[in-house]
């Protein structure tokens, strides 16, 4: 499902160059749950945006589906984007502007489907946000925030969901609802789930868990005896 072959990314900060990613190579199949755990600044966040397409590594090769993202126009990325990605933030990124439904709806919208509120309504209701639709992020607690935006990833039926600590905002509670809900979503899509996480128990969950290190890939274990 998804294949990362040489993967390496080189930054300049404060003029050193840094090497962000360090020959990353990585096969994730179809439906796997995979965790990634690392130190702070081990380059997990990097990994994820550049399986989102959502930037250029300096070197290697990255195919989701059969497309070989890292070779992508910016149109056809934007499209992979929309159609194959469904990414979710630690800090919710809701558009503030918008109301939940709206945030849900975006989406749905840009992809030009027909009765995209009346979807974005459901999924609403299935995050348990039905009564909130008209609310605006900032009179949503974190955690509702974070429904809308799981909400709002999953509305396209993505066949790859990424999600980067998307519980670090959160108390354990809250963050136990995040992630029970995710698992749910992620079990009816059939999707792929890449969960990015410090938290040991949230990891347990997974079928398969990365440790990264400095930018490379220093661990990569089954997880509760599933092969992967
Ligand atoms: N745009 C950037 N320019 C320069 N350095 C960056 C940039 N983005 C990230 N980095 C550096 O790359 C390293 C990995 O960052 P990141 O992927 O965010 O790690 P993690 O998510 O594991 O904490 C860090 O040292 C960070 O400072
Ligand atoms: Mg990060």
């Amino acid at each position: 499902m998804i294949s990362i072959a040489g993967l390496s990314m080189r930054l300049s900060s404060g003029g050193r160059p840094v090497n962000v990613l360090s020959d990353i190579s990585l096969e994730v199949a179809a439906r796997q749950f995979l965790a990634i755990a690392g130190p702070s600044g081990s380059g997990k966040s990097t990994l994820l945006g550049l399986i989102a397409g959502l930037d250029r590594p300096t070197a290697g090769r990255i195919t989701v589906g059969g497309v070989e993202v890292t070779r992508l126009g910016e149109d056809a990325l934007a499209r992979f984007r929309l159609n194959t990605i469904g990414y979710i933030f630690q800090s919710f990124h809701l558009i503030p502007t918008l109301t939940a439904l709206e945030n849900v709806a975006v989406p749905l919208e840009l992809a030009g489907e027909r009765d995209a509120l009346r979807r974005a309504r459901e999924l609403l209701a299935e995050v348990g946000l039905a009564e909130r639709a008209h609310h605006y992020p900032v009179q949503l607690s974190g955690g509702e925030q974070q429904r809308v935006a799981v909400a709002r990833a999953v509305s396209r039926r993505p066949p790859v969901l990424l999600a980067d600590e998307p519980t670090g905002n959160l108390d354990s509670a809250t963050g136990k609802q995040i992630i029970d809900l995710l698992l749910a979503l992620n079990r009816n899509l059939g999707s792929t789930l890449i969960l990015v996480t410090h938290d040991a128990a949230l990891a347990a969950h997974a079928d398969r868990l990365v440790l990264l290190r400095d930018g490379r890939i220093v661990g990569d274990e089954p997880v509760n005896g599933v092969t992967p």
